[in-house]
């Protein structure tokens, strides 16, 4: 049986909608977020990527074949033209309306109008072909919004990549912005475990990782890190990350989730 401590740590957990309610809805559409925000999500995660006019859009792939009826990359496609293509039809060929591609200024629209706090993990792609553009674009965009904070405790936002060189770029810009390392294999670690690459405070590890290497969290916490695990939508994986006292859990499925944590 479940103990209050437990109940007050599963309840401290927090809940991140991935790419929106995106097992229910298109990914990275208005509709995806706007279900998330209503289903109770803590915060939504977003990949963005750069318009070949200098636009953050929320893609996570390369091109947009897969999300929508368009072709072509990303980058090599003005916002304009992104916006021809339908990015719900997909998913959701009876929707009555077609999904315009979301441009990141509109996500933060949606969190302003939110009505409550929402947060948001904020991917950057494939930033080092842009020498630094998208991590200015992001800092631009979040200080328009109010996101920027003084201090990292409390902040509403925080920055996750792949890339090491986008999290430094990000630190050196907005020391205040907390970033997330995310990786899933070993992590590639050249010093003690307390220095994660890009100097980055929190842990990003795939699920995958953490059922096979359990241990890896337990060690990051002990190191100081918070960990913040993706992409968690089945019930024995969220009990998992519960055991391992992780600080989010990043899913598909906010709604089961949340109900899984008696929310
Ligand atoms: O939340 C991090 C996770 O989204 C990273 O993987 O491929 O889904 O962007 P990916
Ligand atoms: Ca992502």
């Amino acid at each position: 049986p479940l103990t209050s401590q437990d109940a007050a740590d599963r309840g401290a957990v927090q809940v991140i909608a991935h790419r929106g309610s995106s097992a229910a809805r298109a990914e990275h559409t208005l509709a995806a977020y706007a279900l998330a925000v209503a289903e109770g999500a803590d915060g939504l995660e977003a990949d963005v990527r750069l318009t070949a006019d200098g636009q953050l859009v929320c893609v996570h792939d390369r091109t947009v074949r897969r999300t929508s009826d368009g072709r072509g990359a990303v980058s090599a496609l003005t916002l304009a033209q992104l916006n021809a293509f339908d990015f719900g039809s997909w998913k959701d060929p009876a929707a009555p309306e077609p999904s315009p591609v979301l441009t990141l200024a509109q996500l933060l629209e949606l969190v302003a109008d939110a009505g409550r706090r929402v947060e948001l993990a904020i991917e950057t792609k494939h930033p080092t072909r842009y020498a630094g553009r998208t991590e200015a674009e992001l800092l631009r965009l979040l200080s328009r919004y109010g996101l920027l904070p003084d201090s990292r405790e409390g902040s509403a936002v925080r920055v996750m990549s792949f890339s090491e060189l986008s999290l430094r770029r990000i630190r050196r810009a907005a020391p205040a912005v907390p970033t997330v390392y995310l990786f899933d294999r070993r992590l590639p670690l050249l010093g003690r475990i307390e220095t994660l690459p890009g100097g980055a405070p929190i842990a990003g590890p795939g699920i995958d990782l953490v059922r096979s290497n359990p241990e890896l969290v337990r060690a990051l916490r002990r190191a100081g890190h918070s960990v913040h695990v993706w992409t968690v939508d089945e019930a024995a994986d969220v009990e998992l990350c519960l055991e391992l006292g992780v600080s989010a859990i990043i899913t598909n499925r906010p709604r089961a989730v949340l109900a899984q944590l008696g929310r």
